[in-house]
């Protein structure tokens, strides 16, 4: 049998499909390849090229291969450019993943395993955020993949179909052959090894009067690949015949701007200018993962518990590759 892996050229869907086929799963890629990299796509894994939402290309891909599981990462991620085009998002990470799993439950496929997110829940009302935290997200990013975890709770009883959501928190790091190459690239630690290759200038801080100890916001970062192994363990407890779970997937441990500035200075050795901004609307001080259902429930060890390590590994990547899979 095989899994059909959507957004598997992206980011985190590229490492996870090296994580899977590691361990001998036979792997189906569907991705539009709009912000994801051929490159990063093994020669042997089938790639089919289009949107999640086409559902005569996802009835074709069914009637082609045979599969029982689809892990979904597919979706755009910015959450500025879903304040900007909110009907944009919700078409393609809402109406097209309701659209696929509509296809699947048809085809049969009704193991799902879905990429949710930390922003499902909006700004914390206490820390660690465990699964139980109200879910009020801030913007329509965070709004399109609760409305997909709503409907993969109403499928399971209508259904039959099972699923775990795992609320991913900041995805950070590479493996020795994939790595973070987004344009526009938003995420923190990439961008200021931007800054140590000289790709970019200087390292923009957006605000150091947060209530935290060194007035910048904490997030927590986790490892892309013991993210992939968290979805291979995903499909497993599935398979055993697991019932719809939402797990969180994060460190447990939070790390400041600063922090992450100056880990990245000790690694690359280079003195990455740091400069003070405005604060950016809507941008909680701390947002760190309980892992604790994860571990419990998917039997998750993380390999990567520290910033050290995920920085190390990321640079050695961005290093070997400053300019990404140089295909945009
Ligand atoms: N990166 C993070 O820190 C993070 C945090 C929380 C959640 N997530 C979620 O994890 C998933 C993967 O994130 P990523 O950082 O790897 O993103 P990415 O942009 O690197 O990968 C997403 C892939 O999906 C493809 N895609 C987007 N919409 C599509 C569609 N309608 N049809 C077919 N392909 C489509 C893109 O072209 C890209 O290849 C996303 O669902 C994202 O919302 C990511």
């Amino acid at each position: 049998m095989a899994i059909l892996v959507t957004g598997g050229s992206g980011y985190i869907g590229s490492v996870t499909v090296e994580m899977l086929r590691a361990q001998g799963e036979q792997v189906i890629i569907l991705d539009d390849l709009f912000r994801g990299h051929a490159a990063t796509i093994p020669d042997d894994v089938p790639l089919h090229q289009g949107k999640v939402g086409d559902r005569t290309l996802v009835r074709h891909i069914l009637a082609t291969h045979d599969i029982d599981a689809c892990i979904h990462f597919a979706a755009l991620t910015y959450v500025g450019e879903s304040v900007d085009d909110p009907l944009h998002y919700y078409e393609n990470n809402t109406n097209q993943s309701l659209a696929l799993l509509q296809e699947l439950v048809t085809g049969g496929v009704r193991q799902i395993v879905f990429s949710s997110t930390a922003a499902t829940y909006g700004e914390p009302q206490y820390t660690p955020l465990d699964e139980a935290h109200p879910q009020h997200p801030e913007n329509p990013y965070g709004w399109g993949k609760l409305l997909v975890e709503r409907a993969l709770s109403a499928s399971e009883g209508a259904y039959g179909l099972r699923f775990v959501a795992l609320r991913y928190f900041n995805a950070s790091g590479a493996t020795a052959e994939r790595g973070e190459d987004h344009e526009p690239e938003s995420h923190l630690v990439p961008n200021v090894l931007f800054a140590a290759l000289g790709k970019r200038e200087y390292l923009s801080v957006f605000g150091d009067q947060y209530p935290t100890p060194d007035g910048t916001p904490v997030r927590d970062y986790v490892h892309v690949a013991d993210l992939g192994r968290a979805h291979a363990l995903a499909l497993a407890y599935l398979r055993d015949g697991g019932e719809g779970l939402y797990v969180n997937l994060g460190s447990g441990r939070g790390y400041s701007v600063l922090e992450v500035i100056e880990t990245a200075r000790r690694i690359t050795g280079k003195p990455i200018e740091a400069r003070i901004e405005a604060p950016r609307a809507g941008d909680p001080s701390f947002l760190v993962a309980s892992a604790d259902k994860a571990r419990a429930i998917l039997g998750w060890q993380p390999q990567f518990d520290d910033l050290e390590g995920i920085v190390a590994s990321a640079w050695d990547w961005h290093s070997r590759h400053p300019h990404g899979y140089g295909d945009q």
